[in-house]
């Protein structure tokens, strides 16, 4: 876990602290005025240094630097902590273990469930997985286009899943959702797997695929390609939008 860049960042934030009062030390005892500006410059400029130092990807290197003026920035809006706190309870249940997985919440869209409706086997019920299933939308939509097949999402994060268990059991719909990871998930129970996720994680995905997936099926990923395999169709759901890339097994 200490690997993830948001908890690496955090440490690095840690370190910085300590050696940012040192300098405020030594400038106050040099004889210049110390303000809180200048305390959230000198520790922006420590973490952006450590963050290069630790090779973190680029955007990391403008929130190491930032975080400390915003911090500032924030305390000056004199907002209630209570604020803090329900903003802070509702982005934790909205993202939870994304620090770990490197895979925010972010909607694929009606066009691409399109697009993988199209590419779904016709003529027999199938069973097919949304790993990652966010809102719900890609596995409900599905769902009522293929009433005969079976459409399942498994979703880490608490409030996605909540929110989509909800709609499918408010709408009468027969999708499920699961609240786990879908690394603990057999992928060769299922006709079909769609994923859209994120480069950090393709490598796992392909291998736990390719050892579990049966002949027959077919793994789908949004936007994001396997480095070392070069998928079997390719689809443009949206013009000059990202692909859809189909492994069929
Ligand atoms: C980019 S969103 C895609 C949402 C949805 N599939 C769609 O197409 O709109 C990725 C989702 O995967 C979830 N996720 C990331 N890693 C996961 C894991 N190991 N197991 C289950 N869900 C995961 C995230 O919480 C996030 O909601």
């Amino acid at each position: 876990m200490l690997r993830a860049p948001a908890v690496q960042a955090l440490l690095i934030q840690a370190v910085a602290f300590p050696l940012t009062l040192g300098v405020v030390y030594l400038s106050a005892r040099a004889g210049l005025t110390v303000s809180y500006l200048f305390v959230a410059l000198v520790q922006g400029v420590l973490a952006l240094g450590l963050t290069l130092w630790r090779r973190l990807a680029v955007w990391w290197r403008a929130i190491g630097f930032g975080f400390p003026l915003a911090l500032l920035g924030a305390s000056l809006l004199a907002i209630p902590p209570s604020v803090f706190f329900v903003i802070f309870l509702f982005l934790l249940l909205l993202y939870w273990s994304t620090y770990r997985t490197q895979v925010p919440y972010y909607p694929s869209g009606r066009r691409v469930w399109n697009a993988v409706a199209d590419s779904l086997p016709s003529g027999r019920a199938l069973r097919v997985i949304d790993v990652g299933s966010g809102l719900g939308g890609f596995v409900l939509e599905l769902q009522r286009q293929r009433p005969e097949s079976r459409f399942e999402g498994i979703e880490l994060a608490p409030l996605p899943w909540a929110y989509s268990h909800l709609r499918a059991r408010l709408g009468g719909s027969r999708a499920r959702f699961i609240r786990g990871d879908y690394e603990t998930l057999d992928f060769g129970e299922y006709d079909a797997v769609f994923a859209y996720l994120s480069p950090a994680v393709m490598t796992n995905l392909w291998i736990k695929a390719a050892r579990e997936m049966k002949p027959g099926s077919t793994l789908f990923s949004y936007e994001f390609v396997i480095a070392s395999q070069p998928p079997s169709r390719i689809v443009t759901p949206i013009k000059d939008g990202p692909a859809l890339y189909l492994w069929d097994f």
